[in-house]
């Protein structure tokens, strides 16, 4: 073969491949939809007012977000030589998606945000709505009552599609949803000590932060779902490999989430920004400006400062220069993960190509 009928080749595989994931994705999207509007209707039969959750559900799925979950999942199963006819494959990625979506309403509460994917959160929405009506009660306690309600019902939802995926992935999925409840924990934990003596705690600190972002984030981001997809397929072989590309690409990915909620603008992201400042939490671009600048921990912690100060101060010390580095150090540490790996060169440049696009996102 001439290189350059091996270059056509080599782009027609890419397309291809990029067709095959799109048309999963997209049937992921119709599986999200189909089974949300079936339970619809269950519930309208029983009373008008059981529709409620799932419409908060369908609300936060019709409006956005990434699918980044759902495309790991099917890389790593397409990579992995898995059959994209499979039924089971797409339940999965569903089933990614909706425990995401229930992580982040009840992640809402827990940071006390009011929005999300460019509209209210569940629990705003529905102290507003309570306050509105005038009903009984704290209008605050039963927007989030409502909220956790609703986020349990997704995390239901997850785990009814996640049984259509093959056995094998079981152990995994089991994993990766309780790693996000500690992970969850630790973040919270870490807020609450955050104005403590940082040198007296473990988790306010660099090393405190890396760990909570793992746990809480990158894995049931990038590391998970790809194992999930690489076991649907039958190739246990493709996890340490998947591991290794999605703890460097997961830390990527946080930093970016982090760096916009500091510095991103809310009409692109859909969220707000400052509110990891203002509410304490100990990130990973924290615990990098931590521990080049012991005064942002007092801009942080003492009243009076605002986000726009803790700002100036992280670019006055040059750090989200410095987490950029680090950031594209990630990056290749990923593609390097899987260089070596035993998939075929379409779905290495398919990685790499993804851990590109989830590092240097605007949203
Ligand atoms: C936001 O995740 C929550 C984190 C784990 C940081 P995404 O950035 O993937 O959010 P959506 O799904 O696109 O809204
Ligand atoms: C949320 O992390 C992680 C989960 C949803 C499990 P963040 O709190 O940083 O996510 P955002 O910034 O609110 O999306
Ligand atoms: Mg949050
Ligand atoms: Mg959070
Ligand atoms: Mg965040």
């Amino acid at each position: 073969m001439t290189p350059e009928a091996t270059t056509d080749a080599g782009r027609e595989a890419t397309d291809l491949a990029r067709r095959t994931s799109a048309g999963l994705l997209h049937r992921v999207e119709d599986r999200l939809r189909s089974l949300l509007a079936a339970e619809r209707a269950g519930w309208a039969g029983v009373h008008e007012r059981a529709v409620v959750p799932v419409d908060a559900l369908r609300e936060l799925i019709a409006s956005g977000g990434k699918r980044i979950r759902p495309a790991f999942c099917i890389t790593g199963y397409l990579a992995a030589g898995g059959d994209p006819e499979d039924p089971g494959i797409v339940a999965a990625g569903a089933a990614l998606e909706m425990l995401h979506v229930s992580a982040l309403v009840h992640d809402d509460v827990l940071d006390d945000s009011d929005q999300r994917r460019g509209r209210p959160t569940v629990h705003t929405r529905h102290a507003r709505l309570h306050a509105d009506e005038g009903w009984q009660g704290e209008s605050r306690r039963y927007g989030e009552g409502v909220a956790i309600l609703v986020g349990d019902l997704a995390l239901v939802y997850s785990g009814e599609l996640m049984a259509e995926a093959p056995r094998t992935v079981a152990p995994e999925w089991h994993r990766l949803r309780s790693e996000v409840m500690v992970g969850q924990y630790l973040d919270v934990h870490a807020a609450a000590e955050f104005s403590v003596d940082p040198r007296g705690s473990r988790l306010v600190d660099l090393q405190g932060s890396r760990l909570i972002a793992r746990i809480k984030s990158g894995r049931y981001t990038i590391h998970r779902p790809l194992v999930v997809g690489a076991l649907a397929a039958g190739r246990h072989d493709l996890a340490p490999a998947f591991e290794e590309y999605g703890e460097a690409v997961g830390e990527a990915f946080q930093l970016r989430d982090d760096l916009l909620d500091a510095f991103g603008d809310p009409a692109d992201t859909g969220k707000p920004t400052g509110l990891d400042f203002t509410q304490h939490k100990m990130t990973l671009l924290l615990g990098w400006a931590m521990q080049r600048d012991e005064h942002i921990h007092t801009l942080i912690t003492e009243p009076g400062h605002t986000p726009d100060e803790v700002r100036r101060r992280l670019l006055d010390m040059a750090v989200p220069a410095d987490v950029e580095k680090h950031i594209a150090d990630l990056v290749e540490r990923g593609c390097k993960a899987i260089a070596d790996a035993p998939v075929d060169q379409v779905w290495r440049g398919e990685l790499a190509d993804l851990a590109v696009r989830v590092a240097y996102r605007n949203a």
